[in-house]
């Protein structure tokens, strides 16, 4: 039940639209690039509150300044995080607070499953089961889980772990700080990506769903399924490699070959034919790993759903007919994915390539879970 209809229409008069600190925005630190997306909730005089997408940018991230599990030059990074949130479209991010992701190499999702304990055992037995399977001592790690089912309605425990070292965690939030932001939460890029495409709202459903994250510098496959991720793992594909033996085969420079990369990507009618058996060959690779995690998921959870549908998404799934190229390799429904569903996009937002935005989408969408809706009208800033 909401509260009384007084209180509700007094938060609102009382709602301190001058604070920023109360707007949050995603953002989405990749290998190669940074976005960041802010959207905001309105309520218009009738109806129901709305979403908008009132900025977005996309920064490349020079070579160097990150490692996996380390920001090597603090400073610069800084800099540039700055210059993410000033220089976004069609307007500067004003709000302080941020919603943070983790480069999925860094991190660890995974649904386990354990003999029941008692409550006050719980923390405990998650925390040993976990360490089995994540690569880093627990010590070092920062542990987040969440119960999939009420402990007294299963013989079992089924929780949700996710999971990342430490050290990056606070290296991240320290830089982020020292730019005048404040980090209201980080969470495992997998949890984003399946906000992003809003699957979360999909009830436990008959069928699994697959989401392959084709990244610059890497990418995985996710699996969701009753209602969760079940399990996320890395699989051999870069856009990298595709724009390197693009560049070697053809011999000429990495811009021309990104440049080639895009315009013609698997169109046999494009390039004199000459592009798609490149990337085909790469994806041949892709094709083996993903077989190779469905059947795994088949085996490890044998009453799990099969995987029916599959989504793409990431800079390399913008490549033209990729899905048509892994719906006949693998006998599976592809669709790129959307997740620009529910609300508007300033005329700026490349629609064209929005599955590059599935990450920091999904953070912002959980960004707007920490805050009062804007009433449209004359207070309004916007
Ligand atoms: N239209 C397109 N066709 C083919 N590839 C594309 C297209 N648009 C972008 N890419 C590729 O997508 C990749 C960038 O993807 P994305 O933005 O998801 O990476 P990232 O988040 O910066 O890095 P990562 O996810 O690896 O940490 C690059 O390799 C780029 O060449
Ligand atoms: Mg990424």
């Amino acid at each position: 039940m909401g509260p009384p209809e007084g209180q509700l229409a007094r938060n609102q008069i009382n709602m301190p639209l001058l604070d920023f600190s109360t707007h949050a925005f995603g953002l989405d630190i990749g290998d190669r690039s940074i976005k960041a997306v802010e959207l905001r909730l309105s309520r218009f005089s009738i109806g129901k509150p709305r979403l908008t997408m009132h900025a977005w940018n996309e920064i490349p991230i020079p070579e160097g300044m990150f490692s996996p599990g380390k920001i090597e030059r603090p400073a610069e990074a800084a800099a540039l995080l700055r210059s993410v949130v000033q220089t976004a479209t069609p307007k500067p991010i004003r709000p302080r607070a941020v919603v943070l992701s983790l480069p999925e190499s860094t991190t660890f999702v995974k649904t386990i499953e354990i003999p029941r304990v008692p409550r006050e055992q719980v923390a405990l037995a998650i925390a040993r089961e976990s360490e089995e399977h994540i690569p880093l001592p627990l010590a070092e790690a920062i542990l987040d889980w969440q119960l999939l089912v009420p402990l007294e309605q299963d013989k079992t425990i089924r929780a949700i772990v996710a999971a990342a070292p430490r050290a990056l965690v606070e290296n991240f939030v320290t830089t982020l700080e020292d730019t005048g932001l404040i980090v209201l939460a980080v969470e495992a890029e997998a949890l984003s990506l399946v906000r992003g495409l809003l699957l979360e709202d999909l009830l436990p459903g008959d069928n699994a769903i697959g989401i392959l994250d084709l990244g610059a510098t890497r990418s995985n496959i996710i699996i969701f399924d009753e209602g969760t991720i079940q399990l996320s793992t890395s699989i051999r594909f870069s856009g990298d490699t595709v724009t390197k033996m693009i560049a070697e085969r053809l011999n000429i420079s990495w811009e021309d070959a990104e440049k080639i990369k895009i315009e013609c990507g698997l169109e046999p009618e494009r390039c004199e034919n000459r592009i798609r058996p490149i990337i085909a060959t790469i994806l041949s690779d892709l094709v083996s790993d993903i077989r190779t995690a469905l059947n795994a998921y088949r085996q490890s959870k044998t009453d799990g759903h099969p995987v029916g549908l599959l989504y793409i998404t990431g800079g390399s799934a913008n490549a033209t007919m990729i899905d048509t190229f892994l719906r006949q390799k693998l006998h599976l429904k592809v669709h790129r994915a959307n997740p620009l569903r529910g609300f508007l996009t300033p005329a700026s937002f490349p629609a064209e390539r929005a599955a590059s935005f599935t990450t920091a989408i999904g953070l912002a969408r959980r960004a707007t879970r920490y805050l009062p809706v804007e009433t449209e009208g004359a207070l309004s800033l916007s």
